[in-house]
């Protein structure tokens, strides 16, 4: 089987006066319907690897391959198409846009993608609020939600354009106790309907309930594991 996202000898390197490492020779491999946390001190570089995964940022070294395919002699049209088609990203502040209601949120990945008509958009908008249980909340804007209201509707949104591929980063870093087991929840019900879901966290207790546990050091995998 194809793995649906690889990384293959990853480096990167910031060209500053003095240059820094984020992420030094990271090879993983991520499977369709998995769900993998990543792990790792305060910058140990976990953003820089998921943006790397995510083609939000380049390597300096080594290669990202989506089914199979190298992806860094895309330009940036062909990367932002990929991107758009591939992942659906989440973040710790869920970077909703404050004057849009929580259906025109999550349509607008669909709107840039260009793929769906508005009714078909709206249709599939509506269905995906209705999953994470936001169908009463559609005509809202985000400052009217609370805090986990929030984040399924970036969950939603991430959704949009039903990717392959999920990645969070601290998607449950600004939430209470209880929400943040529902959004992880969330998460790892997408990998089990065959989703490949990434998440960065902080949360020792909800990484334990992952299959697989990546750990950086200093930019470096020190642990790959499968829990269990
Ligand atoms: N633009 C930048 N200029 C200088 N250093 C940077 C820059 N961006 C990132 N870094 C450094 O790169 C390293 C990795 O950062 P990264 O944000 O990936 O870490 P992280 O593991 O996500 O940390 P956190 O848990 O705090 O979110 C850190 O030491 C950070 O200070
Ligand atoms: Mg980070």
């Amino acid at each position: 089987m194809t793995d649906v996202l690889r990384v293959e000898h990853l480096g990167r390197v910031l060209p500053l006066a003095v240059p820094v490492t984020l992420l030094t020779d990271v090879s993983l491999a991520f499977q369709p319907a998995s769900f993998t946390v990543i792990t790792g001190p305060s910058g140990s570089g976990k953003s820089s690897l998921l943006y790397l995964l995510g083609l939000l940022d380049v390597p300096t070294t080594g290669e990202v391959f989506v089914d199979g395919t190298p992806t860094s002699a895309l330009d940036d049209a062909a990367r932002t198409r990929l991107r758009l088609a591939v992942f659906g990203f989440v973040f710790q502040f869920h970077f909703l846009l404050p004057e849009f209601t929580v259906l025109d949120n999550v349509m607008l990945p669909m709107r840039q993608l260009g793929r769906l008509t508005r009714p078909q958009m709206k249709d599939r908008a509506m269905e995906l609020l209705a999953q994470l249980d936001m169908a009463d909340q559609a005509n809202k804007r985000p400052d009217a939600l609370s805090g986990g209201q929030r984040q399924r509707t970036a969950v939603a949104r991430a959704l949009a354009n039903d990717p392959p591929v999920v990645l969070a980063d601290e998607p449950t870093g600004a939430l209470d106790t209880k929400n943040a087991a529902a959004v992880f929840a969330i998460l790892a019900g997408l990998a089990q309907q065959g989703r490949t879901v990434i998440a960065v966290t902080h949360d020792e207790g909800l990484a334990g309930t992952s299959p697989r546990r990546v750990h950086l050091v200093d930019g470096r995998v020190v642990r790959d594991a499968a829990l269990g």
